[in-house]
Parts: C-alpha cells; structure tokens; sequence
C-alpha cells in the first residue's frame, strides 16, 4: 500500500469556482477576495482581513507596513520553518533565536524576554504544528515595552484556540499560511487578520507596490484614479482565481476537524507504549492537528526516514533548527548546544502522513510500519546508548 504524505480534500466543485472567476472580467483581487476576507473576520472575530499570495510575502508586507528596517531585530523561535525568520532578514532586520519549551515546542516567553534589546521591534510566535504559544503570557512579559509588536505565525493554526481565543485576537495580526499542504489550501496563498486598524491601512498598501489605490479601486465606477506611492511594498496580493478555492474550506473547516482529531488520537493510542516520543497537547486548547510528528534518536533519523519510504510511507521534517541552516550558521556562527531543545528535536522529528480523507487501511499501514520498523530501530539505538 502506497500512503501519500498529503492528499487535499479540493473536488469538481472548486474547479465550478475557478470557472466561474474565468468567466468573469476581473482574474486578481476583487469581489471574490473581498467575500473572502469577511468570511475569514466573521471567523476569527477579528476587525480586518488581508489576503495575501503566501504567509512569507504577507509578513515581508506587515514588517514594510510597521517600517521595520535594518538594525532592527525580531524574535523568532528557534524550532519553526525558516520563513519565519527569512523574513526579518529578507527586510534587512536581523531573526534574533530563541529556544522553545520542551514538552510543546513551543515559544518560552522568560527566553523571549531574555533576548529583548533596545532594537527589537517585533517578536514572531510560532503556533507550531497546531497548538497556540500563549500570547496573553507573551504580553504579560513585555509589558514594558508596549513598542514590539508581536506577529503570530499562524501557518499551522487556522483553527487552533487557547483559553477561548483564536489567534490575531490580541496581538498585532496573525498570518495564516494557505499552502498547498495546509488545513485550508488553494495552493498557494496566505491571509492577515488583525484588530489593528491603522495597521491594516498600511498594509493595504504595503500589499501592493505601496501604491494608495488596488487595481478594483482604481477602475471602480468606471473612471481611472491616480494613485501615489509613499512607501515601498511588497506585490503580495492574492488573485480571485485562488481566493474562490477558500470560501468552501472556511465553512467547512470546524466540522472537519474532529476527523483530523480521530486520526490524531488513533496515532497517540498506537504510540503509547513504545519509546517514540511526541509533542504534549496544552490543556483548555483546541488544537489545529495540522502535523502529526515523532521523535526517534537522532542517530536513526534518516534511516528510519529511508524506511518509510521503502515501505511507501510518505513522509517529511518538520524542522530541522533553523539556526543550523547554512545561510544562518554562516552569518551569526552557530555553535552547537546554544538552542539544545531545537536542535535535538530538529535532528530527530519526522512527520507523518494525516489528512481528513486519511483511510483507516492507510492509517493502519502507517502504524504497522511505525511498529515493526521503526520501532525496532529506536530500541536498538537505545541499547547501544545504555550499554
Ligand atoms: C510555520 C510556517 N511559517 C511560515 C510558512 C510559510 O508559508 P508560505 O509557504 O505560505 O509562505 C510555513 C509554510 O510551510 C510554515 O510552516
């Protein structure tokens, strides 16, 4: 049996969307985009939404958007994907690395503290693989420096809650990831929700080139109108001909995810009592299930990797430190040991295949797999460690 890594859930319906766009005059952003964004306040509560063409551009236009600029610094976590960070430095600001905590992966608001200087702007939380960094404690620890913003990656978290809250609710903004792989995909895409009306302002313009006025406006009521530019921006709009893909997911998001739970809880149950390792789920949280991941000793990571493909188990990593990447190691001279949580469990996770349409043969296959192969494997590693 053959299980892929990800099958999405888009149907003959969504290609009725997209022919429904090409038959009308207008291919980038408008109405379709505009129905959009409400939906996706309606969802999270929020005062505004932005859609973007990826989370990466969507953050490059929140930092523009902010003036953040070199020599300034951002907090990011030292366990996340390297877009995270990629965007600081891509702005010429610098990704300054913290730790996470070990048991949830997640960003440990005294390290964040700790890392603050006079040129930190903004800090970056990651809701990595679906659970929420708490950001009612976040606030609680910079509580003097009302000045940094905080801007959550919520990539993986489009349905994740903590105590009640939906990400975007109290920080700057959240950004939403619409990649081809994530809970709610047109393939490519992103989008902005925040509270923050003069921030949303600027990023309207920061979306597109920083010019005053998007395509729609300038051509509305028929008549052309001048725009300006005061500060530079990013092109990082996203075209009605994906928006229309989002409607069906964003109505149908709450009602899937008790499949993904079920998955997740029938992964947990078959794990429990061998030496595999997984990230602890947070109380009084709902948690977006977006990644279902493993950890095995480090030493058998990429044979175990090997493994799994061999028997056709799709399979990827999310992800190794990013401090450990060359661009990063080149730049700031990582030496091993300073972010010991992330780069442990970025040397050892792997993540396996989940998807609502996941069958339990498939399921079932993977677990199998998990068992007889991998298993094995971690317990050999493990008695050549104690003896
Ligand atoms: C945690 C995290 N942040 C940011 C991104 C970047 O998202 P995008 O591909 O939409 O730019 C991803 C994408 O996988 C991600 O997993």
């Amino acid at each position: 049996m053959n299980v892929p890594f990800y099958r999405h859930d888009l149907t003959a319906d969504d290609a009725v969307a997209v022919a429904n766009v090409l038959q009308s005059p207008f291919l980038t952003s408008g109405n379709v985009g505009r129905d959009v964004e409400e939906r996706l306040c309606a969802y999270f509560g929020t005062k505004h939404a932005l859609l973007v063409n990826s989370w990466t551009n969507g953050a490059a236009a929140v930092l523009l958007a902010l003036d953040i600029a070199p020599g300034d610094e951002i907090i990011v976590p030292a366990q996340t994907f390297i877009a995270t960070a990629n965007v600081a430095e891509l702005i010429g600001a610098k990704a300054v690395f913290v730790d996470v905590d070990p048991a949830t992966l997640l960003m440990r608001p005294d390290l964040v503290r700790a890392a603050v200087t006079r040129r930190t702007r903004a800090i970056i939380p990651v809701h990595l693989y679906g659970q929420m960094v708490d950001i009612a404690a976040l606030q609680e620890v910079l509580s003097d420096r009302p000045d940094i913003v905080i801007i959550e990656d919520a990539a993986h978290c489009f349905e994740g809650e903590l105590n009640g809250e939906k990400p975007g609710t109290r920080s700057g903004c959240a950004i939403f990831s619409f990649y081809a792989t994530k809970n709610v995909t047109c393939g490519e895409g992103g989008a902005v929700v925040t509270n923050d009306t003069a921030l949303y302002e600027r990023l309207l313009q920061t979306r597109m080139h920083g010019m005053s006025a998007g395509a729609i406006d300038r051509f509305k009521l028929g008549g052309y109108r001048h725009w300006d530019m005061e500060k530079i921006g990013m092109k990082a709009n996203l075209p009605d001909l994906l928006a229309c893909l989002l409607p069906s997911q964003i109505d149908t998001i709450d009602a899937r995810l008790p499949r993904r739970d079920d998955l997740f809880a029938v992964y947990e149950r078959a794990f429990a009592d061998t030496p595999i390792r997984l990230p602890v789920t947070i109380g009084n949280s709902r948690h977006a299930r977006h990644l279902f991941v493993i950890h095995v000793p480090p030493t058998i990571r990429d044979e175990a990797i090997r493994v799994f493909g061999e028997n056709r188990v799709g399979v990827t990593v999310n992800y190794r430190a990013v401090p450990t990447v060359t661009y990063y190691k080149k730049k700031y001279g990582f030496t091993p040991g300073s972010y010991p949580v992330s780069e442990t469990w970025g040397a050892g996770t792997i993540s396996l295949p989940l998807f609502p349409s996941m069958t339990a043969e498939e399921q079932g296959h993977v677990i199998d797999t998990v068992r007889s192969k991998i298993v094995p494997m971690i317990e050999a590693a493990q008695a050549t460690v104690a003896r």
